[in-house]
């Protein structure tokens, strides 16, 4: 019988995520498995917490990855968060923003968004005028739009939130890692991210903070939350110090996060930072020197989602797919109304080498004739 497995190559992961995964992190991942209850692994747990507190920039107590992808972190957000009728305020200029107002939705929110162009950032008049004039429950919004490379302002947002009742959620499953995230100084009061973009760890677990104001949001419920196993009551009691069964916890992705965040604070998140900025850099240089034209203004750009308008000259999709089957370099297209009309370059985590940028531009150069 075929194995499928031993067909799988080494792609260089160059689109929104996931990202190249560095080998310290596929040597823990294929550590020997342990109860996920052995007193060994809680060891790992607590220490996986402090890291996650330190990438995070916060003290708040309840750190923790959920099993799952980023969505699932989006889900147990909103699902510990929301009641039926309660007010929610969903900031969107792109895909990711559109999605947490449907999570909202599905959970019977009463759902008021503020909507901007695909490729420009959020005004912020508009998100003060809002705040001001109806009281919300929760202001939600996404710090990195993957689907455009816009960075939005999370920290003058998270400005207006001081003082405000409402809860302050943030999406930072493509920025953590890759720019600085400062939960406590920017009153964020929930966050969730992902492991597979600039934390450079397989997809698989959603890292997620929330804050004590959060907390007694969750503990001061009417409803019970309507999912069990999203349920932060019921999985802080495996992850503290009660330690009780809840859901088996994937042991070998737990092992992988930890590595993760081990390699990021050993290079020291400022220098990772500063690695992702060069490259973004180098890229669009590379980029405009061909003249291609970025969507999103300078000062929005993301160093780690770099999206550019492909030239009319060539198919889009058949550049992607030439790059990918000659070069074996993946990139991403748009999406929504920007389907077929960019590209999106990832720089996340492992990927963000000047080798990798380099390596890029000469089979762009080739692949479209310039
Ligand atoms: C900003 C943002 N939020 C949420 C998600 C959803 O994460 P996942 O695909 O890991 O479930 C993504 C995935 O690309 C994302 O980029």
């Amino acid at each position: 019988m075929k194995n499928l497995l031993e067909g799988v190559e080494e792609i260089l992961l160059m689109g929104p995520g996931p990202s190249c995964v560095p080998p310290e992190v596929y040597k823990a991942l294929s550590r020997k498995t342990i109860g996920h209850l052995d007193p060994y692994f809680l060891e790992i747990m607590e220490e996986l917490k402090e890291m996650l507190r330190k990438i995070l920039n916060t003290g708040n107590i309840i750190t923790i990855p959920i099993s799952g992808t980023g969505s699932a972190g989006m889900e147990a957000c909103f699902v510990n968060l929301v009641e039926p009728g309660d007010r929610v305020l969903v900031i969107i200029n792109g895909v990711f923003g559109q999605r947490m107002r449907e999570v909202a939705t599905r959970l019977g929110a009463n759902v008021d968004f503020l909507e901007f162009a695909w490729g420009t950032p959020v005004r912020l008049e508009d998100v003060e005028k809002k705040l001001r004039e109806t009281s919300y429950r929760i202001a939600a919004v996404v710090h990195a739009e993957t689907s455009t490379g816009v960075r939005n302002p999370v920290d003058e947002i998270g400005k207006m939130m001081k003082g405000n009742d409402a809860i302050y959620l943030v999406d930072t499953v493509t920025s953590l890692g890759g720019i600085e995230v400062r939960m406590d100084d920017w009153n964020i009061d929930a966050l969730y991210s992902g492991t597979q973009k600039c934390l450079s760890c397989p997809p698989g677990l959603a890292p997620l903070s929330f804050s004590e104001k959060a907390m007694a949001k969750v503990k001061g419920r009417k409803t019970k939350v309507p999912n069990w196993y999203l349920d932060l009551t019921l999985l802080c009691e495996y992850w503290g110090r009660n330690r009780i069964y809840h859901h088996t916890a994937p042991v070998n992705m737990l092992y992988g996060l930890y590595q993760a965040l081990y390699n990021i604070l050993q290079e020291e998140p400022a220098k990772v930072f500063a690695r992702h900025q060069e490259c973004h850099e180098a890229l669009v240089k590379g980029l405009e020197g061909m003249g291609l034209r970025m969507l999103v203004d300078k000062p929005y750009r993301l160093p780690m989602l770099n999206t550019v308008y492909s030239p009319d000259s060539v198919d889009e999709l058949s550049v992607r797919k030439r790059l990918r089957s000659e070069f074996k370099i993946e990139i991403g297209g748009g999406l929504g109304p920007l389907a077929g009309k960019i590209w999106r370059i990832g720089l996340m985590g492992h990927t963000a080498r000047k080798k990798n940028v380099t390596r890029f531009l000469k089979a762009l150069k080739t692949t479209i004739g310039k």
